[in-house]
């Protein structure tokens, strides 16, 4: 844009609240980050040899099209039509300006959302399971594999599936499960088979049962099923939700939009904030970003997290599993051990003992940082936020709209005036249970006890120890 074009636009842009794109903008092709980073993340590598995996050990989960885009350098890697017109249901989606929340903090700054909650399932989680079942489609699998936390990967896998044409099996940790029973109505609904997990339809599952009848489960715990299911049956590949290169790349359709909106506004963000969980939605949003960081632009980009599990302010950076029964690769990531059972809080998604390695080295290469919040601060943040841009948000998408309070009052004592652009992962109809506690005064603040860290930190001792 001219420096006048700018001008008018940033003139139309003032009073504006919603900047949407017209369907035929929806981006065209993915975003690889790998392509820009400074420092290469390291290898995943295969506990046996300790050698990098290659697509043959991958092979068994995963169709060869997702493999190579694991490993992808390519800077960008061109949607499928068929995946791009399901995307149409939703994308793209809103961009606001949170004026009425920027009026109530009273504050200098400018905050921008993106709103991710408008996709059929509710969250951001379907820009990934609809690319992942087309893939598996096109190479013949029948049947794909899963776990969840809150719920919403697996309804968002489940919707994917259904609308794809494939079967779905979907391992829910069993506090979820308990406490969010419409999210596993909604699953059923979209034709998938749901158990709490651990279950005793696996190996796995009967292992953790037998020491711990009670367990809450964990993702950890709920990821090693659903790999066994996968790895067990010809027709069967496992999915993820988060935490892989692919699917980080499948989400940046997210910021791709956002920047175009942003300009639509006449704005550049100056912090761009996202919940961190597996890492998938914060790099969705601020990938794009970061490319423009690396290339010279002065960009704050900040991961909130829970201080119940506290990966990146934390964990440690060292090879691990990405499951609790040491099924997967081992791989190079902030951890607080594969055996870590993050207590029950409501934010069900952030509750995952590591990250995306991609995410991991971005912290390491300063291009990014990390903050954690007590989760009745968070839930404050959230009910500020939905009276006054109405929008009741998911306990994950929660943590960004805290952060962007903080960002916003570090701006005001420093008298200066910021943009901030934050992602709103997700709506919370189905967390309703979590606001009753809530409101009732029962939600429990915990924060990761000293002993109990080191004691989860324990089961990395041995495994290899990242270049
Ligand atoms: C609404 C929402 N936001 C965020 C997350 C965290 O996952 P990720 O870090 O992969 O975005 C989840 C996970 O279930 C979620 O449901």
């Amino acid at each position: 844009m001219t420096f006048y074009a700018r001008f008018v636009a940033r003139t139309q842009a003032a009073g504006q609240t919603k900047f949407l794109l017209d369907e035929s903008e929806l981006p065209r092709r993915w975003y690889n980050i790998r392509s820009d980073m400074p420092t290469a993340p390291q290898p995943v590598l295969h506990p046996g040899t300790g050698e990098p995996v290659g697509p043959e050990d991958l092979a068994p989960l995963f169709p060869m099209e997702l493999i190579g885009q694991e490993v992808s350098e390519e800077a960008e890697i061109a949607i499928p039509d068929e995946v791009l017109e399901i995307y149409s249901l939703w994308r793209p989606t809103p961009l606001f300006r949170a004026r009425r929340l920027e009026d109530a903090i009273g504050t200098r700054s400018r905050i921008f959302y993106k709103y991710e909650g408008v996709s059929p399932p509710g969250s951001h989680k379907p820009n990934t399971a609809v690319a992942q079942a087309f893939y598996n489609k096109q190479e013949g699998r029948t049947r794909l594999s899963t776990e969840t936390g809150a719920g919403q990967w697996g309804s968002a896998l489940a919707f994917a599936c259904k609308l794809i044409g494939l079967e779905c099996k979907v391992y829910m940790v069993k506090i979820s499960y308990e406490q969010k029973p419409n999210r596993r109505s909604l699953i059923q609904a979209w034709g998938a088979e749901i158990v709490p997990s651990p279950s005793e339809e696996t190996q796995s599952g009967r292992a953790i049962l037998e020491e711990h009848p009670d367990s809450p489960g964990s993702l950890g715990i709920a990821i090693s099923e659903a790999v066994e299911d996968a790895a067990g049956r010809e027709d069967t590949a496992y999915s993820l939700g988060s935490v892989l290169n692919h699917v980080l790349l499948h989400q940046t359709v997210i910021g791709q939009e956002a920047l175009a909106q942003m300009e639509l506004a006449g704005a550049f963000p100056d912090v761009v904030i996202g919940c961190v969980g597996g890492g998938s939605n914060f790099a969705g949003l601020a990938f794009p970003f970061l490319r423009e960081k690396i290339a010279g632009r002065e960009i704050d980009v900040l991961a909130c997290e829970p201080a119940a599990c506290p990966t990146l302010t934390r964990g440690l950076f060292a090879y691990d599993f990405g499951d609790t029964s040491k099924l997967t690769p081992l791989v190079p990531m902030h951890t607080l051990g594969h055996d870590f059972v993050p207590a029950p809080i409501h934010a069900g998604g952030l509750r995952y003992h590591g990250v995306a390695p991609l995410i991991s080295q971005l912290l390491l290469d300063g291009l990014i940082r990390a903050e954690a919040y007590l989760q009745n601060d968070v839930f404050a943040s959230a009910v500020l936020f939905a009276g006054t841009e109405g929008i009741l948000p998911a306990p994950e998408a929660a943590h960004a709209i805290h952060g962007t309070l903080q960002a916003a009052k570090a701006a005001d004592e420093a008298g200066e005036e910021r943009t901030i652009l934050f992602n709103l992962s997700g709506h919370g109809h189905f967390d309703m249970g979590a606001y009753d506690n809530y409101f009732a005064g029962k939600l429990e603040d915990v924060a990761l006890d000293e002993d109990e860290m080191s004691r989860a930190l324990g089961a990395i001792e041995g495994l290899p120890t990242p270049a």
